[in-house]
């Protein structure tokens, strides 16, 4: 074999509160898992001793926005961190993106992701822009990557596909190019009207190309931004079940009790996934409510326990929108936990699988997982289980690709000098 990996906790053998789990050794051979098993009699070129911690399939970003990431500053930095601000910054600073710039940019959160054991990632990529710059850009990125993070793409008509003069079109051009995922933005249309119309003839495209679909939907503390119905409804018509997602869905969180409860069914039954931006949601919703002032995330556990899939996503990371952020799924799964107050034992496990196992479906990832035959992309962590992961945001000791490890970080430890107390912690307590 290419590389053993001995002694692994996997998630669901895990268990919660940190005593000892059954462990496996994982054996990989040209790119794949190819057994798992308590103890495997077998030699490998190399071998990596998990020791007892926790090894998963790699860390899935299902929202983000690859075209403006790590742009902070350019040409000034969100003084108020207001999203007004944030648009205005965005219009400033696009006349002056360059191609190399951008895919300069693209490469180094790419990076970063890759050492947080971020994978696979799916960025929308504004086709309001008659060059079609960043799509060249993120297609190039694409290419680039590919042997060590899965990118997928989506034509998202930022402005408005029919609010913005040659959208559609600039759309058709960039699926025609080889972007993967059709977009939209109904809420952001003229009319509530209009918006629907964009949900129809956005459906209708995809389900013609069968592509799959992923909007920015009803990102509004509007509680009558009901999009999402259109959304489920034209999935259902066009048979386009388990291939789209909204995306935000934020107006859900102040809507009716009583049309959420109709709502809920029809997402499920039309199979349409939900992706949350906890990070985002937290800062950009409610912002003009006084008090009591709204978190504006949607309604994840309700969603959960109504069969509907939610992911967590990054949205943001260093750019006009969001300040912070370096492609640490776990911090986006840290947030999603406490804004949605998802504290019980599987709900704390669903954030995990809000990053993991959860966007891997929504992407259609191929391959993905920990059984034998999956492909040997594996992120090793220093903890016991996915609970611990997120208390800690673990470190990723160690990121494998394809069966071969393309990141290595020390864990953390602190060095204490206090007498009678002992001379290292790891933020475990000892029993
Ligand atoms: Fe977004």
């Amino acid at each position: 074999m290419d590389l053993i990996i001995r002694r692994a906790v996997l998630a669901r053998n895990a268990s919660n509160d940190g005593s000892p789990s059954p462990q496996v050794d994982i054996g990989i051979e040209a790119g794949r898992i190819v057994a798992v098993e308590p103890t495997l009699a077998a030699n490998a070129v190399e071998e990596l001793d998990a020791n007892g911690a926790l090894v998963t399939p790699p860390f899935v970003d299902a929202h983000f926005h690859m075209d403006a990431t790590l742009s902070y500053g350019l040409p000034r930095v969100n003084a108020s961190g207001t999203l007004l601000e944030g648009i205005a910054l965005w219009g400033e600073l696009k006349p002056q993106l360059t191609q190399d710039a951008l895919v300069e940019r693209a490469l180094q959160y790419c990076d970063w992701a890759v050492a947080r054991g971020l994978l696979a990632i799916r960025s929308h990529v504004d086709v309001c822009d008659e060059r079609l710059l960043a799509v060249e850009a993120l297609l190039d990125v694409k290419r680039r990557v590919a042997p060590y993070l899965d990118l997928q793409l989506v034509a998202f008509p930022q402005d408005g596909v029919l609010r913005s003069a040659g959208a559609f079109d600039n759309l058709k051009r960039a699926i025609a190019m080889g972007v993967d995922v059709v977009g939209g933005i109904p809420h952001f249309e003229r009319t509530m009207a209009d918006g629907a119309a964009s949900v129809r003839l956005l459906c209708e495209f995809a389900a013609e190309k069968g592509l799959r679909v992923d909007m920015h939907c009803d990102e509004s503390d509007d509680p009558m931004s009901r999009h999402i119905e259109t959304l489920a409804a034209e999935t259902h018509r066009l048979g386009l079940h388990g291939r789209v997602a909204g995306s935000h869905l934020t107006s859900m969180h102040s809507m009716d009790n009583y049309y959420v409860s109709k709502l809920l069914p029809l997402m499920r039954e039309a199979g349409v996934a939900a992706i949350a931006n906890p990070l985002i949601n937290i800062t950009l919703q409610g912002r003009s409510d006084t008090y009591p002032k709204r978190r504006g995330m949607t309604r994840v556990p309700e969603m959960l326990a109504a069969g509907v899939d939610v992911a967590f996503g990054h949205d943001c990371v260093m750019d006009p929108w969001y300040s912070l952020g370096s492609g640490d799924m776990l911090e986006v799964a840290h947030m999603g936990l406490h804004v949605a107050q998802m504290t019980g034992t599987e709900a704390m496990r669903a954030c995990f699988d809000a990053v993991t196992v959860t966007p891997a479906r929504i992407l259609g990832l191929g391959g993905y997982g920990t059984e034998p035959g999956c492909h040997a992309d594996l992120v090793v962590l220093d903890a016991r289980n996915p609970i611990e992961a997120i208390r800690l945001r673990a470190t990723r000791t160690a990121v494998i690709r394809r069966g071969r490890i393309v990141s290595r970080m020390p864990a953390p430890h602190a060095t204490l000098a206090l007498e009678g107390r002992p001379a290292h912690i790891d933020f475990r307590p000892t029993r």
